[in-house]
């Protein structure tokens, strides 16, 4: 009998233009194994990856109790419909509620990012209904920020406040009103009796790691408070200790001063397989008998076939197991000052400051250096582009954010000699580019 699918058979590279839809620049590169923060490609070249996936892989390549974790529940019981009640759900949701957010409340599980934010963009709609404006008409309005990202999706898209990512899909959902970010009165101005929620990044990591400042969400917490809005927090990309702590908005104001209303997790959360999140406060909707906040989206309101599988929570409860047994929040954040104290040592022309938030490292590349760069010019790419194609030339993957900021997202549990290699090829790379300037 022949197996159903075969890994060893012929393959032609252009079946992936012939067959796949082209809606990513992608580097012609072929992936093939990974180990820990090294991905092999399929000639054998080797290359440190401090993309990590974009943020997803907390654990490197292959962790082997993932991996095993995966093994024993695929063998067991990947999925049942939600129907039914499934432990690992309840045992995920625990961890997440005791041990990440230290706040009361309940959780809800899907596959993606876009799909947690779905879900936070669907409960200030439901609280805009459940408390509307004295004539009865729903509340619904959502503030978000400039440099924001949200996901791909209607909602998540319309949400983010970049016109390019809105490009050629009018008319986009309504209700979204963008104000520019940590701009307190810009915020103030942009509230109207119809403003429900308020839903920003923490450390934003798609416009190249800019964080918000502790003034700003301070007073986002607030407005929402003397307008009776929820706080949405959307830690796609910087939660699950990433930053430095468990909450990424305990990076920038520690404790318990910030209660979010709710709060959208993913990447991170289930290192690499599809897996999002989101939390929701255990706090009374109002004071008129509305029950609580965490049961508003009650049966029939909200859903999604695969959300919290047994398969998919099994890796989220090892993966999240992991990051707090072996504390790599603070890890991270121990390394990540280490890096931006040596980047910042070197005092290369190449890069004017390093955003530095544990695992969420954002160098700033210099524009009058790179954008009159004969090589740079001669790409036709932006610089952040170009730069991460010379690191994939000398054996390194990172993250280019917007024109001008390459990122590094390593796994959240690499060593310092992982660290030491890293600087390596990216003094190497800068350098070289000085060089030739
Ligand atoms: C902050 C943030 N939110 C949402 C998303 C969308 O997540 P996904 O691609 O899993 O839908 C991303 C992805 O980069 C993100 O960084």
């Amino acid at each position: 009998m022949t197996a159903p699918f075969d890994p060893d058979a012929p393959f032609d590279p252009a079946w992936m233009d012939q067959y796949v839809v082209p809606n990513y620049g992608r580097y012609q590169i072929w992936p093939e194994r990974g180990e820990g923060p090294y991905v092999w490609d399929r000639d054998g070249k080797k290359y440190l990856d401090f993309a990590g996936g974009v943020a997803v892989c907390p654990l490197g390549h292959s962790h082997p109790e993932v991996a095993d974790a995966i093994s024993r529940q695929a063998h067991t019981l990947m999925h049942v419909s939600n129907w039914y009640c499934i432990r690992q759900q309840a045992e995920l949701a625990r961890l997440l509620v005791e041990r990440v957010m230290q706040i009361p409340g309940k959780c809800f599980f899907c596959n993606s990012g876009a799909e947690a934010n779905e879900g936070l963009i669907k409960l200030a709609r439901r609280y805009g209904v459940t408390r509307p404006l004295p004539d009865g008409s729903p509340r619904y309005e959502i503030i978000t920020f400039t440099g924001s990202f949200h996901g791909r999706t209607f909602g998540a898209m319309s949400a983010t406040a970049q016109a390019k990512i809105h490009g050629g899909f009018g008319p986009i959902v309504p209700g979204f009103v963008y104000a520019p970010f940590n701009d307190i009165d810009a915020l103030k101005a942009a509230i109207t009796d119809k403003t429900v929620a308020i839903l920003l990044e923490p450390v934003q990591g798609e416009s190249g790691v800019h964080p918000v400042t502790p003034e700003f969400l301070r007073a986002a917490a607030d407005l929402c408070k003397s307008n009776d809005m929820l706080l949405l927090l959307d830690e796609v990309q910087c939660g699950l200790g990433r930053t430095g702590t468990l909450g990424g908005w305990r990076t920038i104001i520690p404790g318990d001063e910030i209660k979010p209303d709710a709060i959208s997790w993913a990447k991170s959360i289930g290192s690499g397989f599809p897996l999002g999140s989101f939390w929701i406060q255990d706090r009374p909707v109002g004071d008129e008998g509305q029950g609580q906040l965490c049961d508003l989206l009650g049966p029939g309101s909200h859903g999604t076939t695969y959300g919290g599988s047994p398969l998919a929570c099994t890796v989220g409860l090892t993966t999240l197991g992991v990051i707090l047994r072996d504390d790599l929040a603070a890890h991270s954040a121990k390394l990540g000052a280490q890096i931006a104290a040596d980047v910042s040592a070197w005092k290369n022309p190449c890069i004017t400051s390093v955003r530095a938030f544990g695992m969420m490292i954002g160098f700033e590349l210099n524009a009058a250096l790179f954008d009159n760069h004969p090589a740079v010019i001669a790409s036709g790419r932006p610089a952040s582009i170009w730069l991460a194609r010379q690191l994939l030339d000398i054996g390194m993957m990172v993250v280019p954010a917007g024109t001008h900021v390459v990122r590094w997202l390593p796994p959240m549990n690499i060593q310092e000699g992982h660290v030491a290699e890293g600087l390596q090829l990216f003094r190497q790379a800068l350098d070289a580019t000085t060089a030739a300037a």
